[in-house]
Parts: structure tokens; C-alpha cells; sequence
């Protein structure tokens, strides 16, 4: 009786916990391994490479999964072999790979798309080697539409002990159905690559002298070809490895990119062995550029994204390749990596001994915080060496992670994604299909995005976006302007590539007609590097003109739906709305059909990124006073200061700007132009707005007034109190919506136990109650209960009263302004997640004579690029 219970026991666990042994005999010779996951036979890749299938290999009799060919094949892969097929795994699968002891690359590859009948959707999983966690419920196809690519190739780099190299695929038990895949599985033994180098851990103070355990196991963050070509693994011969071009990083797009003298060649030395990076690596590089001046006043900046909480190994390759740089002390700079200083008088020459000669430098930072941060690397030059070589260099970079001993893990988070839902109806964007799907799928994925939404107005305020996406060549979408720029403003740097055009100076009074030339001067030639955004119906750049001036220049796509009527109309109504408190338009430009639009450039972001899911230092409470009613004096200029009242309809912090003096403007405020003094049945048949701020009466009965302001406002009120989300859909169900919740705790008398907790004990008790009661009243559920913009503005005003004497007079610290609080080990505050809540909900179909646009914004998660998109759409596409 007990033996076949026994034998099914064993069968159980046979099929759960699978060890197989992988190899080729061609691999064990080269010590290479390239198993391409699902596939039988040999293949060759497009890089010289042999791969060997996994399915009926006599090496690999026992493995199991399913093998499946992919569903489609998207242009950008680099070949067939390994992407078209996979192996499928629903239960725990190790593959068992003997190896010799040591240092050696495993890259997994991955191509996130439907196999067979499994969706890849329910692909969530972890890959384990032994102890150490190399993806932890990793959801291939969000961390490829995060970066907007088609397919993965995870780089670790682990010493082996002994034995054999271990690979777990694990289905994640966090998810129902879930399945793990991979497309292929290679394996190059390297020598030590990591240790050799005198490593300093930068930190603030001088660097010390850092030890990298030589048993640690990494992960290739960036690798990249600076100021040169990407690199395939086919001219990489050492390893097989991959070089990206380093534009996409480049902040501010400055610098200058250049390669060897004709006559140079590139010698490597033995402290810098051939296989360290390949010639192309060396023999390109990026410079400040050939003017000094304007290299004083920058630096050259990379921003990288990596995941937070982990040490970070970073490999600088340097080589001098122009002449007549060929001496000690001609091109010095100082190399500082996020703010802090990694090294003073930074000498190639010195360091490698000579033009030509190869060098690097390697140090290791630490980043904390959770999800993802940005990683900033900058080069200034050295003041004291001679003024004509003010300038620095950089031939590559290399960002790895390094294991986390403690916890044994390599794994981050799936980087989130970016909340830009491309949605002409009419069409994919201009992007190509990959856009057109990726940014479908993401729609999907966000739910509550009801993004296809129709909207009224008259439209045209631009949105503001800012997405420079991490990897910005791929960056797209959303456009809009007042460019506020998120915690990454790029001020100051625009170094070289700055142009500006011939101008007259600003009409202060009217919109101004750009000339074609002149935008084309201000973005030099709307250059990528200065791409803020795309979206379906323009592209959004940062321009530069008056010799200095930053703008927001919108191009709007010839092909949108906008017509040129539609676009003189909006120039009219916007130039005409000028306020302190409103983000204006500047100006625009119609010459050879173009459609350009130019905005005010805001500095400081958008209100909702220094509240909360920011690493913004916090604002004090008497800033976020005087922030709320520079919003509320723009809202009453709206309703009351124009002929015809002006009701915004989506009064968000998202809408809310800061300038760089930290003025505070209402963006968007030409979405709509409608009050009771206008026909009412030519308006709103559609509700407009963003869940969370919408005013129930309005929802209710799609009456518009300016009280549906007044409510949103009130929402705004008590997010800036809050420090939270007007709507956290993770959160208990009656905390969800935070109006009801604020509301309920403020009946209680309650309210003061969920506020920002970084705002406990710095609020005067009058001036507390004081708020709360101007912040309930506004969100009262009928609008005749709430009082007018210019009651709130009064209440708020008294407000910030109450603050301040309670100030003067007594111990209160009046809050921490953000100078007390900018230092980088200030917590990042998370909350909980908030998927987009934006939404219009269309009620019946109307006919607007005027553009239809629609909005979503995604939140500005302070630790991501938060995009704001916004599109004009065609009524009739719906
Ligand atoms: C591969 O190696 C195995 C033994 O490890 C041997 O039996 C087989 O013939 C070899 N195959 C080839 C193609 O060399
Ligand atoms: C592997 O070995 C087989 C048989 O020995 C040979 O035909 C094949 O070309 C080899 N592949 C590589 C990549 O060397
Ligand atoms: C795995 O971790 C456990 C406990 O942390 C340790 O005892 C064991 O030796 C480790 N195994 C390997 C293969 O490193
Ligand atoms: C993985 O990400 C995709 C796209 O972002 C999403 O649709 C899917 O639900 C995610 N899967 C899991 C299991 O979270
Ligand atoms: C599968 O692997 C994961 C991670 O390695 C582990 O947590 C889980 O217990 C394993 N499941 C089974 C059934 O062995
Ligand atoms: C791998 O780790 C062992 C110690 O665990 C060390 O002796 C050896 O030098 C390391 N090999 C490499 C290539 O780093
Ligand atoms: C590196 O140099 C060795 C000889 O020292 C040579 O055999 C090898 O082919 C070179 N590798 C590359 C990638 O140039
Ligand atoms: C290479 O050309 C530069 C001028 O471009 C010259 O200054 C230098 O002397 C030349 N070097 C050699 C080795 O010929
Ligand atoms: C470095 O400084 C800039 C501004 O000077 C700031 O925007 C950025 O967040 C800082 N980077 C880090 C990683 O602290
Ligand atoms: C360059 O970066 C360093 C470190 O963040 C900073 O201290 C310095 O002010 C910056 N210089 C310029 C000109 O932006």
C-alpha cells in the first residue's frame, strides 16, 4: 500500500522540482553557453553565435515545460534565435549547468509576448541560482513596455563555486496562473573582472578605498558606448557584451561627441587588459564641447535610473584620442556621481599614461529608497588647470549592482510604467507599431485610465508632460506644456547645443509670432535631445531663445485633428488670459503650415510632486499655504476677471504649476470656457475631469458651474493637508476616496490624525481648524453649500494669517522650509499605490465645433518620470 503512494509522492515532487543537466560539447570546450530555451538543434544568431535548442537535446533529457514559438515577431529583435521560441515552465524548473568554478556572465533573455495559449500577462516569476535572487516576481513584459523595448536580456555576473551553475525558474505564487519562461539562457566565463581595480566608495566625504568580495554577484545595469555607436556582441568578442549609445541619458543633451584622430591608435596596457571594453569603446568619446565659458557653467550629466536600496559598482573607461590633448594637465575635470564628488582633477592622461592609452576608474555608490531612482553622473572641469582645456571627457560607462549580502538578492522591482496612454483614435502615433501596442496594452493595464476620452472645450491649453523618459530616445507621448519639468529640471545646462534664434524681445501684453526659424533656432531644429514628449498630435521640446529664456514649444503633428481654424481660435483665447497665477501662452508660429505652439517653462513641476511618492524635499506648511492661494487666485481670475466666467473642470495638483520662484499658476485653464451665462445646451453633455476631484452634483446632474472648481479645489486642499492621493484604490475601502475619507475624520474630529505626518506639531491650532473648515466647506456635497473662489481665497488668506503670528509668537517651527530639508537622506515618502484615476465618461455624443481634446495625467511618482498626456481627439472617432 505504501509504495505507490510513495511512488506518486515522488512523482509529485519530480514534477515540481525538476534538475536537469544542460550542456553542449562545444560549450564545455569554450567554456561559452548558449541554450536557446525551447528551440531543438543548433541555430546562429545574427552575432556569431551557435546556440543550441534545450527540447530533445541528449543533454537535457529531462527537461521539461513547454516549449512554445512566439506569436509574433517583432521588427526590433536582433534575430530569431533564441526570441521565437520558449520554454515554459507552470511549476518550479532548475536547469543545471556544468560549469568551471569562477567569474562568468549569465545573461537570460527574454521576449515577453503571447506563446501558444499562454498569455503573457500571467507570466510572473522568480530565477534563483542557489541562494542569491536574480528577478523576484518579474514581470518581463511591464519591464519591457517600461522602457519601451520588445525584449530583455537580464546580464548577471556571478562566481561560481563549484559544481554546477544552478538556474530556478519559479512561477510567482503571488499571482493565479502565473508561468515563468525564458527565450534563452548564455553563459561566458570571464576572468575577474571586478576586483582588479583600486574601487573607492564615494559617499560624501574623500572616497575610501572600497573591497568587492570576489564571490559577490552583480547585475549589468547600463553599459554604454559614450559619445559612440551602440555596440553589438558580435564586435565585442571578448564576452559577447552589448554597448548602448549614451544619448538617451544625457541630460540636457549637451556635450559633444567625437572619435579618434585618424592617425591614433588605441593601446590597451596590462593593467587594462583587451577584454576590459572593445576598441569602438575607446575610441569614441563625449567632451564638454570647444568652448570654454559655456563649459564653466555646466556639467556634463548622465542621469541612469537603477533600482534603489542597492550598492552600485560604476566603471568609468577613459582614453585621450584627440590631439593636441597629449600632455599631463591639459584636460583635468572633477567626476562626481548623484551631487557627491568621486574624484578630484580627473587626468586621463595621467592615469593611463598617454594618448591613446586605456584606462578606468571604478567606484561604488550606495542609493536608497524603494523602486526606482535616478542615478547622476557629472564631469566638470578642473578651475586650475588652464582655461582653453576647461572640458572632460568620457569614453564608457559601465553601472552594475551589486548583490545585497544581507538579504542575498539582486532582484528590484518592476519598474512602473509610464503612464502615458497614446490614444488617438485615428490612429497609433507616429512611433510605429510597437507604440501603437505597447501603449494599448498599457491603457489596458491602467484600468482606470479611461483615456479614450472625449471632451469638450475649446481647448488647447497645453498639458503640461514631461516625461524625459529614462531611456528618452524611446521617451514619447504626452505632450504639453508648461513644461513644468519634474524634480529633474533641466536648468542651466543646455551647454552647447544652445542656440538661439534672431528675436525681438517679448510683447508683454500680446501672443507673439515666432518665426519658423526661430523655433527651429530655439530647439535646435527640434533636435531629439530636446524632445520633452510626443503624443499623438505633436511633440513637445524644451527651447531656448532670448538668450536664455526656457519654453515649452509644442509642434503639433500636421496630421492631428487640429485645424488651423481651431488653431487661430484657441491663440486668441489663451493670449488673452493672462494672469500671475495661470500659465500663459507666450506664443506661436504659422509659418509653412506649421502649428507651434510656445509655453511658459515651469521649473518647479507640478504641486502634486512635491506632496507625496516624491524624493522633492517636503514643502512647509506656510509654503503649501502660499502655493494654495496663488491657485485660488488663479481660479478666481478664471470665474470672475474675464468677460465670460471660465470654469477650469479639472482642478488637480497635477494642474497646479510652480515657477522657479515658486509662484504658483493653474495650468489648463483653456479646457473649457462655459458657465450659466452660456447656452447650456451647446456645453456639457460630457463629464469632464479626474476621479477623485469631480464634483458629485456635476457627475450627478452634468451641471457645470464654478462650485464644481470650488470642490475640486477643496479635494487639492486637503491633498496638500494629507500628504495622499485623492483617490488610493489600495487603500481600506472608506479611505479610498479622499474627500469622503478627509470628510468623515473631519466630522469626527479626527482630521488632524491623517495629515502628512512631516506636518505634525507644525500647524497652529487656529489656523488648523481654520483650513479644514475652508476645505470642508468646499467639498460640501451640494454646490450651493460651497462658497464662492473668492471666499476660499479670503479664508485661505486669513489662514496663512493665523500661521503666521502663531509663528512669531510662540515655539512652533513654522515647518521645515526646504532648504532645512533637502539633504538626500530625508525618507522618500511612498505611498500606496494610485493607479491613474483620470477619467471622462461620455454621455451622450455631442457636437463641438471646436477641438475635442482629452486628458489624463498620471501621478507624478516623484521616483519616476510622471508623464502628463494629453490628446485631441475626434469626436467622430468614437
Ligand atoms: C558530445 O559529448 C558526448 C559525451 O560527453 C559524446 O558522447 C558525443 O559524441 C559528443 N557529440 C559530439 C557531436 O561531439
Ligand atoms: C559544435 O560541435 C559540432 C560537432 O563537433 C560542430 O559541428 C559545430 O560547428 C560546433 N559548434 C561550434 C559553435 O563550434
Ligand atoms: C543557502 O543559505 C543557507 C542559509 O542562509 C546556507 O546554510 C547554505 O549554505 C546556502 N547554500 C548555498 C548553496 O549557498
Ligand atoms: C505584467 O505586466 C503587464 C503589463 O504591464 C500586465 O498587463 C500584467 O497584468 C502583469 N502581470 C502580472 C502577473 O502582474
Ligand atoms: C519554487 O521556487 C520558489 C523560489 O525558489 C520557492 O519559494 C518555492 O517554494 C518553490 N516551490 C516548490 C513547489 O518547490
Ligand atoms: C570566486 O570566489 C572565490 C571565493 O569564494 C575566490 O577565491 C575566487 O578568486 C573568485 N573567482 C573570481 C574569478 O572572482
Ligand atoms: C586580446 O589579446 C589576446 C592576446 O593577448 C588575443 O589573443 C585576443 O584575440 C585579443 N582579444 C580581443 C577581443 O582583441
Ligand atoms: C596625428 O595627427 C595629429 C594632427 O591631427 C598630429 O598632431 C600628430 O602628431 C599625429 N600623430 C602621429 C603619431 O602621426
Ligand atoms: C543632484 O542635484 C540636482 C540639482 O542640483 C538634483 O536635481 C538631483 O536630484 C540631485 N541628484 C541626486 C541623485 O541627488
Ligand atoms: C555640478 O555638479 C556639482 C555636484 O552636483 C555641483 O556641486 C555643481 O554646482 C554643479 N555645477 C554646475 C555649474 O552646475
Amino acid at each position: 500500500m505504501g509504495f505507490p503512494i510513495l511512488l506518486v509522492i515522488i512523482l509529485t515532487l519530480l514534477s515540481l522540482i525538476l534538475l536537469v543537466v544542460v550542456a553542449d560539447n562545444n560549450s564545455t570546450a569554450s567554456g561559452h553557453v548558449a541554450l536557446n530555451c525551447g528551440a531543438s538543434g543548433q541555430n546562429n544568431d545574427d552575432n556569431g553565435r551557435t546556440w543550441d535548442g534545450d527540447t530533445s537535446s541528449k543533454f537535457a533529457p529531462l527537461v521539461k515545460g513547454v516549449t512554445a514559438p512566439a506569436s509574433y515577431q517583432h521588427p526590433s529583435l536582433p534575430s530569431t534565435v533564441p526570441f521565437m521560441t520558449a520554454r515554459i515552465f507552470t511549476s518550479n524548473y532548475t536547469y543545471s549547468f556544468p560549469v568551471s568554478a569562477g567569474r562568468m556572465f549569465v545573461r537570460l533573455y527574454f521576449y515577453p509576448i503571447a506563446y501558444g495559449n499562454y498569455a503573457v500577462s500571467d507570466a510572473f516569476f522568480s530565477v534563483t541560482t542557489r541562494n542569491l535572487s536574480l528577478l523576484n516576481d518579474f514581470n518581463a513584459s511591464q519591464t519591457a513596455q517600461a522602457i519601451n523595448v520588445a525584449y530583455l536580456v537580464r546580464e548577471f555576473s556571478l562566481n561560481v563555486s563549484s559544481g554546477s551553475l544552478d538556474l530556478t525558474f519559479a512561477p510567482s505564487k503571488h499571482w493565479n496562473g502565473s508561468y515563468a519562461f525564458v527565450n534563452g539562457i548564455e553563459i561566458v566565463p570571464t576572468p575577474d573582472i571586478f576586483t582588479t581595480a583600486d574601487t573607492r566608495f564615494v559617499n560624501g566625504g574623500t572616497p575610501a578605498p572600497f573591497q568587492i568580495n570576489t564571490d559577490r554577484g552583480f547585475q549589468t545595469m547600463h553599459r554604454l558606448n559614450v559619445g559612440g555607436q551602440a555596440i553589438p556582441p558580435k564586435d565585442d568578442l571578448s564576452f559577447y557584451r552589448s554597448w548602448a549609445n549614451d544619448s538617451p541619458y544625457i541630460f540636457g543633451g549637451s556635450g559633444v561627441a567625437f572619435s579618434r584622430d585618424n592617425n591614433l591608435t588605441i593601446k590597451y596596457t596590462s593593467t587594462v587588459p583587451n577584454y576590459t571594453a572593445p576598441i569602438g569603446v575607446y575610441g569614441t568619446a563625449r567632451s564638454m564641447g570647444t568652448n570654454a565659458q559655456v563649459n564653466l557653467n555646466y556639467n556634463l550629466t548622465w542621469i541612469l535610473p537603477v533600482d534603489a536600496g542597492f550598492f552600485y559598482l560604476l566603471r568609468f573607461h577613459f582614453c585621450e584620442i584627440q590631439y593636441p590633448i597629449t600632455k599631463v594637465n591639459q584636460r583635468s575635470f572633477f567626476i562626481y556621481i548623484n551631487n557627491q564628488t568621486a574624484q578630484r582633477q580627473m587626468d586621463v592622461i595621467a592615469w593611463s599614461g598617454g594618448i591613446g592609452r586605456t584606462a578606468y576608474t571604478d567606484y561604488v555608490i550606495i542609493t536608497t529608497g524603494s523602486g526606482q531612482v535616478d542615478m547622476w553622473v557629472a564631469l566638470y572641469p578642473d578651475l586650475s588647470s588652464k582655461p582653453e582645456y576647461y572640458d572632460a571627457i568620457l569614453n564608457g560607462l559601465e553601472v552594475f549592482k551589486l548583490q545585497d549580502y544581507g538579504k542575498n538578492n539582486l532582484a528590484g522591482l518592476n519598474p512602473p510604467l509610464p503612464q502615458k496612454p497614446d490614444v488617438n483614435p485615428n490612429g497609433p502615433s507616429r512611433e510605429g507599431n510597437s507604440r501603437g501596442t505597447v501603449l494599448a496594452a498599457i491603457c489596458g493595464a491602467i484600468g482606470g485610465f479611461a483615456v479614450l476620452l472625449i471632451c469638450f472645450g475649446v481647448c488647447i491649453a497645453c498639458r503640461r508632460n514631461k516625461k524625459i523618459s529614462k531611456d528618452s530616445d524611446k521617451s514619447d507621448d504626452g505632450c504639453w506644456t508648461p513644461l513644468a519639468d519634474y524634480s529633474r529640471s533641466r536648468s542651466g545646462n543646455s551647454g552647447n547645443t544652445a542656440t538661439t534664434g534672431s528675436h525681438a524681445s517679448l510683447p508683454s501684453n500680446l501672443c507673439r509670432h515666432f518665426s519658423f526659424a526661430e523655433v527651429q533656432a530655439a530647439t535646435n531644429n527640434f533636435d531629439q535631445a530636446f524632445l520633452l514628449g510626443k503624443g499623438g498630435f505633436g511633440n513637445v521640446y524644451l527651447g531656448e531663445i532670448d538668450s536664455g529664456t526656457k519654453l515649452a514649444i509644442k509642434r503639433c503633428n500636421p496630421m492631428s485633428e487640429q485645424g488651423v481654424h481651431e488653431f487661430q481660435t484657441e491663440i486668441e483665447m489663451l493670449s488673452k488670459l493672462r494672469h500671475r497665477h495661470l500659465v500663459s501662452l507666450i506664443g506661436y508660429c504659422e509659418d509653412k503650415n506649421e502649428m507651434i505652439l510656445v509655453y511658459d517653462y515651469m521649473a518647479h513641476g507640478t504641486l502634486r510632486e512635491h506632496l507625496y511618492k516624491t524624493k522633492n524635499p517636503p514643502l512647509s506648511w506656510k509654503q503649501r499655504l502660499e502655493i494654495c492661494i496663488g491657485a485660488a487666485r488663479g481660479l478666481h481670475y478664471l470665474h470672475t476677471g474675464v468677460k465670460q466666467t471660465i470654469i477650469h473642470r479639472d482642478v488637480k495638483t497635477t494642474n497646479i504649476l510652480l515657477d522657479d520662484k515658486w509662484v504658483a499658476k493653474v495650468s489648463d485653464f483653456g479646457l473649457s470656457k462655459t458657465g450659466p451665462n452660456v447656452d447650456n445646451t451647446h456645453v456639457s453633455t460630457v463629464v469632464k475631469g479626474s476621479f477623485g476631484y469631480l464634483d458629485p452634483e456635476y457627475f450627478r446632474r452634468q451641471q457645470l458651474s464654478e462650485k464644481s472648481d470650488v470642490y475640486s479645489f477643496g479635494v487639492v486642499l486637503f491633498e496638500v493637508l494629507c500628504a495622499r492621493p485623492a483617490l488610493s484604490p489600495s487603500l481600506p475601502k472608506e479611505q479610498v476616496n479622499l474627500a469622503d475619507w478627509a470628510l468623515h475624520c473631519q466630522k469626527k474630529g479626527i482630521l488632524g490624525q491623517i495629515i502628512d505626518p512631516l506636518l505634525q506639531g507644525k500647524i497652529s491650532p487656529q489656523c488648523f481648524v481654520k483650513f479644514a473648515e475652508t476645505a470642508e466647506k468646499c467639498v460640501a456635497d451640494h454646490s450651493i453649500d460651497r462658497p464662492s473662489m473668492s471666499d476660499v481665497l479670503w479664508n485661505l488668506e486669513f489662514v496663512l494669517q493665523l500661521q503666521e503670528s502663531a509663528e512669531d509668537n510662540s515655539s512652533l517651527t513654522g515647518g521645515m522650509s526646504s532648504s532645512d530639508v533637502s539633504s538626500p537622506l530625508v525618507p522618500t515618502r511612498l505611498q500606496s499605490d494610485e493607479p491613474s484615476t483620470e477619467t471622462t465618461t461620455t454621455t451622450t455624443a455631442s457636437t463641438m465645433s471646436i477641438t475635442q481634446r482629452s486628458i489624463a495625467s498620471a501621478e507624478s511618482a516623484g521616483l519616476t518620470p510622471s508623464t502628463i498626456f494629453s490628446q485631441l481627439m475626434n469626436p467622430d472617432g468614437r
